[in-house]
């Protein structure tokens, strides 16, 4: 076989063999395919896309390329999450605790944050001791003596993924639903779970811009889901707003577990987007319908069985808990609004921008995140506000110029 064949094919939009996209991915994970070739080849794939049976060949490729985990000896049916991406997304902190209180067993891996979206590994990591690194044995016994785990990716899950991502991410090839299908359920299918509950979100703040777009990503994720056995649901999400009033890593943690504290009001868009999420993967783990789902779920946060469950699954991964606290940091600044309306919308792109400039999210791979850094919105998409109401807090430790971000903050807010 030869690579360069195998180029020309797909940019004539040819559907590829399975023979020949084995032979691209053993190729490149080997790294006998240089990046170059591997790059071409990405760039006619995001142009002319993939049949469904190209899309199946590569995920099938992608997770032969590395281990799968054997979630067998955990008993029970293993529900999994995984959301595409958004600014203040913490849902993961709340769910993985309330399925757990619900006998539920959550063995979830999770990633890092990417560009704006912040990541689930990334938050946990903020917290004090926090071990994100879990061998496989301490992921299973923790799974099964406390009903869940979160850690992150081995390296041997999806390796080819991990370099085709890397890749990607210079090229100008992330936004294709082809490849961003293949690359998230390669890693769903390989870390064991039974079923998939989908977070797709779309807007502003996310990769897909348009609802009609997530739809069509959900969809094909479903399908390779379903082509490889697994139950597999989706919700579509609005990202063009960020979700929660925190946005930042320790404050986003101890957003969750004030939630969940009864600490703050819990008719929040992070409480309902939680509640549908943990209700989905309730009843596909037990057959139970979404409504008795919907009851239990909340059942188990009104009587702050899944807040204890948070804190012995903090514990349980060597986490302090008593260091979930406010962040500490050099500087706060605060921003008020210079007109009285009713907000429209808070840009979630541009809140997730500010976050990177504060140090909450990266700009290159290597870059150190400051878990500390945060921004609260204390104004929310709906709320009607009075000229000189306080809408957003800036808290950093870095030089940045903050009369920018400040004034960026504010015209993040839309007030009619
Ligand atoms: N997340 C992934 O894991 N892969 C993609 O391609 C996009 C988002």
């Amino acid at each position: 076989m030869n690579t360069v064949s195998i180029i020309e094919k797909k940019k004539l939009n040819q559907p590829l063999t399975k023979d020949e996209i084995n032979y691209i991915i053993e190729g490149y994970t080997k790294g006998d395919i240089p990046d170059y070739q591997i790059a071409a080849l990405l760039m006619a794939i995001r142009l002319n896309g993939m049949s469904d049976d190209e899309t199946f060949y590569l995920t099938e490729a992608m997770i032969n390329s590395g281990d799968r985990i054997d979630l067998s000896s955990i008993e029970g049916f293993k529900v999994d999450k995984h959301s595409t991406g958004g600014v203040g997304d913490k849902v993961t902190l709340m769910v993985a605790p309330i399925l757990a209180a619900l006998e539920i067993p959550v063995a979830k891996f999770s990633g890092r944050g990417l560009g704006i979206t912040g990541g689930t590994v990334d938050k946990l990591e903020s917290i004090q001791g926090f071990n994100v690194e879990l061998s496989e044995e301490e992921f299973i016994h923790n799974v099964n003596k406390y009903g869940v785990a979160v850690s992150g990716q081995s390296k041997d899950l999806c390796p080819a993924d991990k370099k085709l991502y890397a890749l990607r991410d210079v090229t100008g090839t992330v936004d294709s639903t082809t490849l961003i299908a293949s690359s998230i359920m390669s890693k769903k299918i390989a870390s064991g779970s039974d079923g998939i509950v989908l977070d797709v979100k779309y807007g502003n703040g996310a990769f897909m811009k348009t609802k009609e777009d997530a739809k069509v990503l959900a969809e094909q994720m479903a399908k390779i889901g379903n082509a490889f056995g697994r139950d597999v649901q989706y919700e579509l999400s609005d990202m063009n707003n960020p979700l929660g009033y925190a946005i930042g890593n320790k404050i986003e943690v101890l957003e969750v577990q004030e939630l969940l504290s009864h600490h703050i009001k819990n008719n929040t868009d992070l409480y309902d987007k939680s509640l549908e999420i943990a209700a989905k993967m309730y009843s596909m783990a037990t057959k139970e319908s979404l409504e008795n789902s919907l009851q239990k779920v909340k059942e188990v946060c009104d009587n702050k069985k899944a807040l204890a469950k948070f804190n012995e699954w903090i514990a349980s991964q060597s986490g302090a808990v008593e260091d979930i606290a406010f962040p500490k940091v050099k500087n706060v600044y605060k921003q008020n609004s210079h007109k009285s309306g009713v907000i429209k919308s808070v840009n979630a792109k541009m809140i997730g921008e500010i976050s990177v400039e504060l140090g909450a999210g990266r700009k290159t791979k290597e870059s150190l995140l400051d878990y500390d850094a945060y921004i609260i919105l204390h104004k929310k998409q709906g709320d009607s506000i009075v000229e000189g109401d306080l809408l957003v807090e800036l808290g950093f430790n870095n030089d940045i110029d903050y009369k920018a971000q400040l004034e960026k903050a504010l015209s993040a807010f839309e007030i009619e």
